[in-house]
């Protein structure tokens, strides 16, 4: 039996890889630090809970309708309201989905045929380019700075006709950089010209330090015409397990993904769309946490990093820190630091061409294990 050639193509998530031979490390009893999974290190407030569990009281077991309970659409319609000055009609203008995951793929799904190329922009987060491999278009990289500045004749040299989508993810997974309003605006407009979906992945958007400030696609005049913003609740209230996502967007792209949903989910789980409700609702009460709790741990990451020789990109936002490491095949080195030092990290290639020579840790850990897997990551490196 042959295996999809599209299929065949994708190598799994190095994360998950990573993850796995360190948990097989700690089964035989060694001390690992994970800094590799992408995860905040604190659970969903008990506000959020308390709703899913009177959610699961209350028989909310069922279906719901595929775009997702017209309350929780309400609800993030005013979220993106208050937040963005956002004006959209929550009716047909947000489908919620299985996870923001799910909500890229009915994004990409919607516009590209196979043989068709989406481009995105480089480093960037692991899965865009297999999602986009898996439904047999073809992943095309732009490399990008801290503010995503990039090349335009790189760029004009990738488009053509069969290019039908662009990914941008600001805050940037595994970066930290953040795009600026300079090129978002110059991105929107090429997009514009050229029939090309934008599509913004903003799931970063409450993790923002420093002075600096969020420019989503929301802000660009007539976005809709142009991409769609996705987000999701795995991140800031830490509900990744819940698997919930969304989409905003003009209704014609929405009412493709909610067939999307359709076809693979059928709907986000109902009872964790309830959650998701309550969510929106203490959000005041998550970015104290976040400012209180997050911000620290990002600041204290720095810090720590500065003890050591290690060479890193400064998170404007996110939760990751992007490291310099003085090899060009970050796999091995990751292995290696893996194998000698216990510390698990995510190896820069995972993220595409331009990640090669970095590794990426994620800093939303508890104190003490970022302290010693610097402290380890450190060593390691005045070693070899
Ligand atoms: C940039 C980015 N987008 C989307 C996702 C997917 O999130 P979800 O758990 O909602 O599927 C992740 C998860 O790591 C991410 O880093």
């Amino acid at each position: 039996m042959d295996i999809s050639t599209n299929l065949s193509k994708i190598t799994g998530s190095a994360t998950a890889q990573i993850f796995s031979i360190a948990k097989e490390m700690e089964s035989e009893g060694k001390d690992i630090i994970h800094l590799e999974i992408g995860q905040p290190n604190y659970g969903p407030l008990t506000k959020i809970i308390e709703a899913t569990k009177n959610a699961l009281t209350n028989n909310e077991t069922g279906y719901t309708v595929s775009k997702g309970i017209e309350e929780l659409r309400e609800s993030i319609a005013k979220y993106h309201e208050k937040n963005d000055n956002l004006k959209c009609n929550y009716i047909n203008e947000i489908v919620i989905t299985s996870g923001a995951k799910l909500a890229i793929f009915g994004a990409v799904w919607s516009v590209t045929n196979s043989g068709d190329n989406v481009i995105i922009l480089n480093p960037s987060w692991v899965s865009y380019k297999d999602i986009v491999i898996s439904l047999g278009a073809e992943a095309r990289f732009l490399k990008a700075d801290m503010d995503f500045n990039y090349d335009i004749n790189e760029l004009d040299n990738l488009i053509d006709t069969n290019t039908k989508a662009m990914i941008v993810n600001s805050p940037c997974n595994p970066t930290g950089a953040m795009i600026s309003e300079e090129n978002m605006k110059s991105l929107a407009e090429i997009c514009r010209k050229n029939d090309i979906l934008l599509i913004s992945d903003e799931i970063y958007h409450e993790y923002i330090y420093d002075e600096n400030k969020h420019y989503s696609l929301f802000n660009i005049e007539n976005w809709k015409e142009i991409g769609v913003v996705v987000n999701g609740f795995s991140k800031t209230y830490s509900m990744t397990g819940f698997r919930l996502g969304y989409v905003i967007g003009d209704k014609k792209i929405i009412k493709e993904i909610n067939k999307v949903m359709q076809l693979t989910a059928s709907c986000g789980t109902n009872f964790a769309q309830h959650g998701a409700i309550e969510a929106l609702n203490v959000i005041d009460e998550m970015r104290d946490f976040i400012k209180n709790d997050v911000v620290p741990l990002r600041n204290n990451v720095i810090k720590l990093l500065d003890n050591y020789d290690i060479e890193y990109l400064t998170p404007k936002g996110g939760i990751y820190v992007w490291l310099k490491i003085p090899s060009n095949d970050s796999t091995s080195w990751a292995q290696s630091l893996l194998e000698n030092k216990g510390v698990a990290l995510t190896p820069g290639r995972a993220f595409g061409p331009d990640g090669e020579g970095f590794v990426r840790i994620c800093f939303t850990k508890d104190y003490d294990q970022l302290e010693e897997g610097i402290k380890r990551i450190g060593q390691f490196l005045a070693e070899s």
